[in-house]
């Protein structure tokens, strides 16, 4: 069986899950795809760097071009981050017909529909599913699970930093820097916190999650948001006093074809199961139509939930790879949204 070779562009928290859950999970992941994974090429900033797990030398790089440029490779994994200097990676590598499998919501966010439009023009995959909610299958769930029904809300909280900062000052009375600082060294933080705290990477989150489930095309200008760095312990206590807990919630709704997408620091009653959603756990709330409500639970950052996701994808792709079919990709958007401002 001729192994299948897989590029990796990173080696931090999430490459490093990657590593481990390929290396270690190697004789199931190949009895599912029919041949060995072999990760050949990984690109990281300084090869000189100590890691915490052991990677030939060889197979190092600093210049992510190397990796683009292998012909031998197959499968692109982009655990790096960075949005215009990626972006063009990306489009790089589907133009020479590799499959990408992405964590990065900064670039989904932004030029999603490009880059599916790529990989369709060139029958590749782009799987995304770490891209929101870490270890949660929800891009998968939405685009295949309620494909049947009409979604008319999506709440959640999809920021596994904040939730953490939130739930430690809650519970614990814990300083703001001090926990963030602890997220930061957990390795759920982003590389510029500033886009946890603010709600930027929620808000990146609710517009691909939007764009899924609502089968139009939100792009983040659409999304009103505001952070958690105004929250103090004191708003946090008199929410609790009230029965509340203070949790940073994207929600997203429709409204016949009218939607409005936000997020900002919520006070959620007790007794909604959102409320006992603490430390790095998301949950997302979905509600269709036809199904009612639905909800789901998991870690939503840190290196073994996330790399779950990413290596999911990397078996999906490479099943794709051996039948010669692509999927889970007919999400270019082909509908005009209509946000609830438009009409006012
Ligand atoms: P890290 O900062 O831990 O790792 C980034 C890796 O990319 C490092 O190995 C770094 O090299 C390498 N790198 C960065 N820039 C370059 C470059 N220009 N050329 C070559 N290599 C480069 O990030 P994370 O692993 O935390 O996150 C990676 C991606 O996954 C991001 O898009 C993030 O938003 C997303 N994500 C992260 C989650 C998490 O829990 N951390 C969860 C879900 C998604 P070096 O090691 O030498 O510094
Ligand atoms: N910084 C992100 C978070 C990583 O805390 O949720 C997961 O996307």
């Amino acid at each position: 069986m001729k192994p299948v070779k897989v590029g990796l562009l990173g080696l931090g928290t999430v490459g490093t899950g990657v590593v481990r859950i390929v290396e270690g999970n190697q004789e199931d992941l190949s009895s599912q795809v029919g041949s060995p994974i072999i990760i050949s090429k990984i690109a990281v900033k300084n090869s000189d760097k100590p890691r915490d797990i052991f990677i030939d030398p060889a197979i190092l790089t600093e210049d992510p071009w190397d990796v683009i440029r292998d012909p031998e490779i197959d499968v692109i994994v982009e655990v790096m981050g960075g949005v215009e200097q990626t972006k063009a990676y990306i489009l790089e590598a589907l133009e020479r017909g590799k499959h990408i499998i992405t964590a990065n919501k900064d670039l989904m966010a932004l030029y999603g529909s490009e880059i599916l439009a790529k990989a369709q023009e060139k029958q590749c995959d782009v799987f995304y599913e770490a891209s929101v909610a870490g270890g949660i299958p929800i891009i998968r769930t939405l685009i295949e699970g309620f494909s049947s029904d009409r979604i008319l809300k999506i709440m959640g909280i999809v920021n596994g930093t904040t939730n953490f900062i939130l739930t430690k000052m809650s519970k614990e009375g814990a300083s703001y820097d001090d926990v963030l600082q602890e997220a930061q060294q957990l390795g759920y933080a982003e590389s510029d916190p500033t886009s946890d705290v603010e709600g930027l990477d929620a808000a990146r989150k609710m517009a691909i999650l939007g764009t899924l489930g609502f089968r139009t095309n939100v792009e983040l200008k659409d999304v009103s948001v505001r952070g958690i760095s105004q929250v103090t312990k004191e708003d946090i206590a008199y929410a609790k006093r009230l029965g509340y807990e203070m949790k940073l919630l994207g929600i997203a709704d429709r409204e016949d074809e009218n939607i409005s997408i936000s997020v900002q620091p919520t006070m959620v009653r007790r007794s909604h199961p959102i409320a006992a959603v603490n430390g790095v756990y998301n949950a997302v709330y979905v509600y269709g139509e036809a199904v009612g409500e639905t909800m789901f639970y998991g870690a939503g950052a840190g290196a073994m939930p996330t790399a779950t996701s990413v290596v999911a994808d990397l078996v999906a792709a490479i099943k794709n790879l051996k039948l010669g079919v692509n999927g889970l990709k007919a999400i270019v958007p082909y509908k005009q949204k209509k946000l609830k401002d438009d009409e006012q």
